[in-house]
């Protein structure tokens, strides 16, 4: 039920018939009793700066924000939080009484929290890290991993200058390694992420062999369509603990949420066979 007084947010995305987040925050809003509405608006990269400018005259409680406006949605910001300052992109904003426009990036929170709902215990600390790719995502990644304590990250990218790029803003503890010398760099990590689109539904595998890889490493793809990519079965396979990306998009979304509808939403089995079925319906993508 939506009522004259709902609060509204939405996601803005150039399509924005791609996203998920109508379908899983209107779940959360249905689940919970609010009163209020999530939407799709699909705005055009010339019109953003309008867009961004009239959402607080629009009486909105805030938006996401996807591709391919993440970077460029920084500018018009009255207020970043460090991780979006950071990763360099924006994918929540949070509109304050008097209108101000608080942008932060979830991507590092929704991945971090997601390992840790799939494996008891996780710990950054445990040993180094290895980040398969340099992208957006990798940079989120890799911000949470330090945020978090890793001792080491060891990056490798088919594009060597975009590795080099993102150590030399993260600075310590990024080490980046050749795209041909990914598979020994495995050996003593405590944790693997594929960040590339290698896995996902229509793109080849990410070629990678384990055998160099700890038995207790925990691998995770941050590809959630498939849901069991080629890297998480042959991890399975051996005895790693593996976990998809599906958790990383479903927590992500939760500091939003909380921010505009004043409650923490669960990530429940449930909420991931719903989101699921949504994602088999339409071809579904990564974190
Ligand atoms: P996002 O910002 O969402 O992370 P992106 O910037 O397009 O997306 O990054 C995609 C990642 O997948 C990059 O690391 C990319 O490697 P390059 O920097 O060399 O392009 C990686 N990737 C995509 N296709 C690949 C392929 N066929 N082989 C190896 N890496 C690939």
């Amino acid at each position: 039920m939506i009522s004259g007084k709902a609060r509204v947010a939405g996601v803005i995305g150039w399509p924005a018939s791609h996203s998920a987040s109508p379908f899983l925050h209107n779940y959360w809003l249905e689940q919970y009793g609010i009163d209020g509405a999530y939407v799709p608006l699909a705005v055009a990269p010339e019109n953003l700066d309008a867009a961004l400018r009239g959402l607080a005259g629009l009486g909105l409680a805030g938006v996401n924000v996807t591709v391919p406006h993440k970077e460029s949605a920084l500018a018009a910001m009255d207020q970043i939080d460090s991780a979006a300052q950071r990763i360099g992109a924006v994918n929540t904003i949070v509109i304050s009484e008097t209108g101000a426009l608080t942008g932060s990036n979830t991507d590092g929170f929704g991945f971090v929290e997601n390992l840790r709902a799939g494996v008891t215990g996780w710990n950054a600390g445990e040993g180094p890290a290895v980040v398969i790719g340099a992208g957006g995502a990798a940079r989120a990644v890799c911000a949470a991993l330090i945020d978090e304590g890793v001792p080491g990250i060891r990056i490798a990218n088919r594009t060597r200058a975009r590795a080099d790029a993102l150590a030399d803003a993260l600075g310590n503890p990024l080490n980046v390694v050749g795209w041909d010398e990914r598979d020994s760099a495995l050996d003593g990590a405590a944790l693997v992420v594929n960040t590339t689109t290698l896995g996902m539904t229509g793109a080849p595998p990410l070629d990678l062999a384990l055998d160099a890889l700890p038995a207790t490493a925990v691998v995770n793809d941050i590809v959630y369509a498939p849901l069991e990519t080629p890297l998480l079965g042959a991890a399975r396979a051996r005895g790693n603990p593996a976990v998809d990306g599906l958790g990383m998009l479903l927590h992500q979304a939760r500091p939003g949420f909380k921010a505009w509808f004043g409650h923490d939403p669960e990530v429940t089995g449930a909420l991931r066979d719903h989101v699921l079925a949504d994602l088999e319906r339409r071809a579904g993508g990564r974190g």
